[in-house]
């Protein structure tokens, strides 16, 4: 018995060596040369010295893609098409990359390491994506813990948005710069700046950096980018939920849609803890008295004993929505807030009718 465990040790003690000897001897020795990183036929094309991830090589030949999490591999954001080279999909990637997407060709670029010649498929938008350089213009406390920060833009001096994108904001980290993905809160006609809605993560390395800014710092950001697409059809109801920084998305459509389409059906749900979250509360109901087919609802999920006064409704989101949203057939949906929230107003609007590709959502 004790020689049987022996052995098993020993065993596991040479594995153990041999992957460490393999992880020093590719950190170290391994010269993969000059590869060549080819994007949609040959489109645009560079050179790169082996045994960086694809990410970072994308980022040094300024093509920005989506990468909330920095390159940690723990947002599945830094999808490409590799239709050659990369090697195997790896087990850090299979959690964010679907069957037909993996037969596709799909990867995520931070967890490719650059070792031989590479063919990539971008979409042509990503290809104008920019590097932003800005100025913090004005800080606004909006609750204990949530900021909005307003940033003029310096270079280039314009910014061509959708509303419901975001930009990625470069933040000083302890190992080094880090991106983390921030919505724009600010109109896309207001061309000339960019606002965000930034809540304080405890501990965080780019919410901590964000709201520590000053007025006249400058900031790096990339972008735009992200999904969302608003509908040009200006009778197509809207409908927005959200909490917390959720709110950065949000107030931007809102804000779009009653530029271009005063008349536009639209309904806001906000979820909040106590009425130390709320925030834009007036602003939002003074422009649903000059725009009346805005409807605002704001709920307090866990109001505190001195909140009697408050005449908004209680209770998670979720469930205002289910009670207070009309049936009707062809709207489209707009959730941002923490996972938990999302879901549940998934099912409520599935319930309700919505078909799946009308509801966006982005979980933060
Ligand atoms: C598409 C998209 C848009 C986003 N837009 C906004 C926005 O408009 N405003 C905004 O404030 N945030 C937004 N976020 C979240 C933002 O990108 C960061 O994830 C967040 O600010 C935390 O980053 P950090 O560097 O401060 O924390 P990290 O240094 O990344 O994390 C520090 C610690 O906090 C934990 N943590 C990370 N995020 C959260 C969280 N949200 N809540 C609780 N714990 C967390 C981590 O697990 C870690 O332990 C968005 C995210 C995505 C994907
Ligand atoms: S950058 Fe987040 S998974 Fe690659």
């Amino acid at each position: 018995m004790l020689t049987g465990v022996f052995s098993l040790a020993v065993t596991a003690g040479i594995f153990l060596s041999l992957a460490v000897l393999l992880l020093v001897a590719e950190r170290y020795l391994a010269d993969y040369g000059s590869c060549v990183v080819s994007i949609n036929e040959g489109s645009v094309e560079f050179e790169q010295p082996g045994g960086g991830t694809l990410l970072s090589a994308l980022y040094d030949h300024k093509i920005f893609i989506p990468s909330a999490c920095g390159g940690k591999g723990s947002c599945g954001y830094c999808k490409v098409v590799v239709l050659r080279g990369g090697g195997p999909l790896l087990p850090t990637e299979t959690p964010y990359i679907g069957r037909a997407e993996t037969k596709a060709g799909v990867r995520l670029a931070c967890q490719i390491k650059i070792k031989e010649d590479l063919e990539l498929r971008l979409r042509e938008e990503l290809l104008n994506v920019r590097e932003f350089k800005a100025r913090v213009a004005s800080i606004r406390e909006l609750t204990h813990d949530i900021k909005e920060v307003n940033l003029e833009l310096l270079e280039p001096e314009e910014i061509k948005q959708r509303p419901g994108q975001y930009v990625q904001i470069l933040a000083p980290g302890p190992d080094g710069p880090v991106f983390r993905a921030y919505s724009i809160s600010s109109p896309a006609h207001e061309a000339d700046r960019v606002q965000l809605i930034v809540r304080l993560v405890p501990g965080g390395i780019a919410s901590t950096y964000i709201h520590g800014l000053r007025e006249g710092d400058q900031v790096v950001f990339t972008g735009p980018f992200g999904e969302f697409r608003l509908s040009e059809q200006s009778e197509k109801p809207v409908i927005l939920v959200g909490g917390g920084a959720g709110m950065a998305p949000i107030s931007n459509i809102i804000r779009t849609i009653y530029r271009r389409w005063p008349r536009r059906p639209c309904y806001l749900f906000f979820g909040c803890r106590t009425t130390r979250d709320v925030f834009y509360r007036d602003d939002f109901l003074e422009l649903s008295e000059q725009h009346p087919s805005f409807r605002v609802v704001y709920a307090l999920s866990d109001p505190l004993a001195e909140e009697q006064q408050w005449d908004g409704e209680t209770g998670f989101i979720h469930l205002s929505v289910d009670k207070l949203l009309p049936p009707a057939a062809d709207r489209q949906a707009f959730l941002c807030g923490p996972p938990p929230m999302i879901e549940a107003v998934t099912e409520v609007l599935m319930k309700k009718g919505f078909r799946s590709e009308d509801i966006f959502y982005d979980k933060f």
